[in-house]
């Protein structure tokens, strides 16, 4: 038993948990590493979801039978391709980021996933360019995961171009475990929680960063 244990410990020494179960569920093939790594080789914040919140949103895709989403923020398109991969062939992906030098890393990392001919990567800001996208709706899922202050509008908005029964998700729902601070993000953030909460059938999953997930009603 002791010489048992003693070899598990060191096949397993210095990898954690949660490496151990990312890499056995949500493993990378080349296209998903490319995405996941730009950030860093590009020079972009590396703020992209982690392998398991990406597989996450894949599999809550599959499971909405989703033709039709949107992303509010896109960075180096890794949550995108993810999403993408999930669609039907003639289902769509419309995705918005703010930096044009980010949606150019983007496009490049779906063509090398494969995923170019789902995907929109729409340059602007997200309450500019979402009322451009409401003549392909109504939508599937929605996944918000931009700048924090602007949680409320997209929100707002899904609410309003989301089928009844799509989903809602957002991610740094604790707002970087900031959500109670007294400031204008804390507050827009908690909004956006009351709000969700209000209008859909909600749960704030206990990702690192808390993940709300809500139905429409
Ligand atoms: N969903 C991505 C990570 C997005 S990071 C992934 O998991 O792979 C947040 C992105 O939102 C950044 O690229 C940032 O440039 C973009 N962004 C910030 N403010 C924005 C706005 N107002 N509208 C659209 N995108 C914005
Ligand atoms: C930041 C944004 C994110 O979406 C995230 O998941 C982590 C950090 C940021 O703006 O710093
Ligand atoms: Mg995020």
């Amino acid at each position: 038993m002791a010489d048992k244990d003693s070899r598990a410990g060191e096949r397993y020494a210095g990898e954690s948990i949660l490496d151990w179960v990312s890499n056995v569920h949500a493993g990378h093939d080349a296209g998903l590493e490319a995405a996941f790594t730009a950030p860093d080789a590009e020079g972009m914040p590396a703020i992209q979801v982690g392998p398991s919140e990406g597989k996450f949103l894949q599999l809550m895709v599959r499971l909405a039978g989703a033709a039709r989403v949107v992303e509010v923020g896109t960075l180096a398109g890794y949550s995108a391709i993810h999403m993408a991969r999930a669609l039907p062939d003639d289902g769509r992906l419309w995705t918005i980021e703010y930096e044009p030098g980010h949606a150019e890393v983007a496009r490049r990392n779906l063509r090398l996933a494969g995923v170019a001919d789902k995907v929109e990567v729409c340059v602007g800001a997200g309450l500019d360019i979402l009322p451009t996208l409401n003549e392909h709706g109504p939508f599937d899922v929605v996944f918000i995961d931009a700048d924090k202050g602007n949680y409320p509008g997209y929100g707002k908005w899904a609410e309003r171009n989301l089928r009844r029964g799509g989903l809602l998700i957002a991610d740094n729902a604790y707002l970087f475990g900031n959500l109670m601070d007294d400031s204008e993000r804390g507050a827009a953030m908690r909004t956006f929680h009351e709000q969700t909460a209000a209008a859909f059938d909600s749960v704030c999953v206990p990702t690192p960063d808390g993940m709300v997930v809500a139905i429409k009603r």
